[in-house]
């Protein structure tokens, strides 16, 4: 039977565009976060994933960087095993079922009411993990977060939808409200906020980004001082760069040796405070 999802707002919306990207790595060649619950969520929707018309580079990417934030979060809480996770502007991905976290770390979903709705229609509910509806730039969604553990916080693909003001508001709260922490996200430079606008395959999205795009990391230590960069990684420089399709391989090679060209591409930012 067709499962009828909740009315989504064209900001909760743009949840397709990742999912569809983790869809289409799973079925790839040489697939890189092979997330199945994607695939299998695309297929029970009857969504059409090519509709983005995505072609191997992002598809790439968005794969690519889910799994080095899967990563860090899995280090984290093999040190912290009381650790909150959050993860911010989650869409309907899975990351708490691929990560798979001890059930000694409370984790939480969060994103907009009619995305939490689907979540809680679309993916079994599962012990120590929560789904929180909310607006991130609400205040009081925190409360309902323990304060007093250590968190990781992952912002895949969210922080390009936040003006410069709200996202400096969001990290304020969040360090605020834990004692300690990491957080990492894909990073958005003004070449990227650029480009999302003039590609194709991003044109469902584009009207909602509002970040002015952050050029280096050091720009974001700038708008919030308590973030320390412990490292930003230039997926054309990962091992996983290998199974790349040969075009997005080449790409990455032909970058990989410049910081500055790697920044065209995809980058993941990992902070502590
Ligand atoms: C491109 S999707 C990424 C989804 C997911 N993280 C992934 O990797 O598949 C962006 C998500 O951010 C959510 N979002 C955007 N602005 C938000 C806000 N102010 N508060 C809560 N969620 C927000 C959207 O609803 C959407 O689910």
């Amino acid at each position: 039977m067709a499962t009828t999802l909740p009315d989504l707002t064209p900001l909760e919306n743009t949840l397709w565009l990742t999912l569809a990207g983790k869809a289409l790595d799973y079925q790839a060649r040489h697939p890189i976060l092979r997330d199945k619950t994607a695939y299998d969520l695309v297929r029970r929707l009857d969504y059409d994933a090519g509709q983005f018309k995505l072609s191997a580079s992002p598809v790439v990417g968005i794969a690519h960087r889910s799994l080095i934030m899967d990563d860090i979060v899995r280090r984290f809480v093999a040190g912290h095993p009381g650790a909150v996770g959050l993860d911010l502007g989650a869409g309907l991905d899975t990351r708490v079922y691929r990560v798979d976290p001890p059930a000694t770390v409370e984790w939480y979903d969060v994103d907009l009411p009619g995305v939490t709705a689907a979540r809680r229609l679309l993916l079994p509910e599962r012990p120590h993990a929560h789904t929180v509806g909310a607006d991130l730039n609400d205040p009081r969604w925190l409360d309902e977060v323990p304060g007093d553990r250590p968190a990781v916080i992952v912002a895949d693909g969210l922080i390009g939808f936040l003006s410069r003001e709200e996202l400096a508001t969001l990290l304020d709260r969040l360090i605020r409200h834990f004692p300690t922490g990491e957080i990492c996200f894909n990073g958005y430079t003004r070449f990227h906020m650029w480009a999302a606008r003039k590609y194709p395959g991003t044109q469902s999205v584009a009207p909602y980004l509002r970040s002015p795009g952050f050029d280096t990391p050091k720009d974001v230590e700038r708008l919030e001082p308590r973030m320390k960069l412990v490292r930003e990684i230039f997926l054309g420089r990962e091992p996983e760069v290998a199974g790349y399709p040969w075009t997005t391989r080449l790409a990455s090679f032909l970058t990989a040796w410049s910081t500055a060209l790697s920044r065209k591409g995809t980058t993941v930012q990992h902070y502590r405070f």
